[in-house]
């Protein structure tokens, strides 16, 4: 039995797999429209969620299975003091396979020690989100046509924000993949990410604060929003949170194939005006996690897939 909570526990190998079948999925709904009829996938979410929580959902019922679970901490016993192995314990009595969102790091590693179905990390405080990455990795090469040979910006709250620490694990695996990390001094890129993924792995990376010097460089742009929940006191968050703000006149500087990825929610950084820009790939972004998902499901399931 296979859980996921990192991206690094597909091999590359398991990975392009993983998107080829996202792809044909795309292409061939119908054909995976009863591959897990009598399957059931609990939903279990200590954190605030929209698209995780409701595209794992409508993946698993794309599929022909069922779903479960509870979308707050305060609508489960953990109000009661139960751990979230017991949790799992019993959630594997009643599914075959769990996506668990957790504000604390770590969480649904513990959960997968106790399990007896498969585990999906789907996102722990503010260390991983797998499955956004895949769901990222899908879009770009969707988009791009590859994975390798890309110039990459994040921009935003490096600091906390988990999809790009683990965007940036998974692409360096890639060749000649080059980063430009945007962000403000306070919300830098942790130490370990630096260091151990990038320098560690020789990869080629600048760290700078203006949005505007890095754009013309990028091949992908990758905003991230302020996450508030994380920062310690509100002062700082009003401070930083309108860092940066990506409008039209920006976009005059990217390149005209240049895709602005965001893992949403979008709070302000990027302007609504922009939405309009045949750029601006992030609500389709979404749609690609409901593929990426669904592929996930199957592979975690062992589902015997169809010719
Ligand atoms: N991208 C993402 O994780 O969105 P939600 O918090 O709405 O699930």
């Amino acid at each position: 039995m296979r859980h996921l909570m990192s991206p690094l526990d597909l091999s590359v190998d398991e990975l392009n797999t993983l998107l080829d079948l996202a792809s044909d999925i795309e292409k061939h709904p119908d054909k995976y429209a009863h591959v897990c009829d009598d399957k059931r996938l609990a939903t279990l979410f200590y954190e605030p969620s929209t698209r995780t929580r409701l595209s794992f959902e409508a993946a698993m019922m794309n599929l022909g299975g069922k779903v479960l679970g509870f979308s707050s901490a305060d609508s489960s016993s953990a109000t009661k003091g139960e751990s979230v192995a017991d949790t799992i314990r019993v959630v594997s009595c009643y599914a075959d396979i769990c996506a668990m969102r957790h504000p604390k790091e770590g969480a649904p590693l513990v959960a997968s020690m106790a399990s007896s179905i498969p585990v999906i990390n789907a996102g722990d405080g503010g260390h991983q989100h797998p499955t956004q990455t895949l769901t990222d990795l899908l879009t770009i090469r969707s988009l791009k046509g590859r994975l390798d040979n890309l110039t990459i910006g994040l921009c935003g709250d490096l600091k906390f924000g988990r999809t790009v620490h683990s965007l940036i694990e998974a692409l360096v695996r890639y060749t000649n993949v080059k980063f430009v990390l945007i962000s403000p001094e306070e919300l830098r890129i942790p130490s370990y990410i630096r260091e151990d993924v990038l320098k560690k792995n020789n990869i080629e990376f600048q760290e700078v604060e203006r949005l505007e010097d890095a754009l013309p460089d990028l091949d992908i742009l990758y905003m991230t929003r302020v996450q508030k929940e994380r920062f310690f006191n509100e002062e700082d968050y009003v401070r930083m949170k309108d860092f940066y703000i990506l409008d039209k006149q920006k976009m005059e500087l990217a390149k005209e194939d240049m895709y602005i990825l965001h893992p949403l929610p979008r709070v302000n950084e990027i302007a609504t005006e922009v939405d309009a820009d045949p750029r601006a790939a992030y609500f389709k972004q979404a749609q690609y996690g409901v593929y990426v998902r669904m592929a996930l499901i199957l592979t975690l399931l062992e589902v015997k897939l169809p010719c």
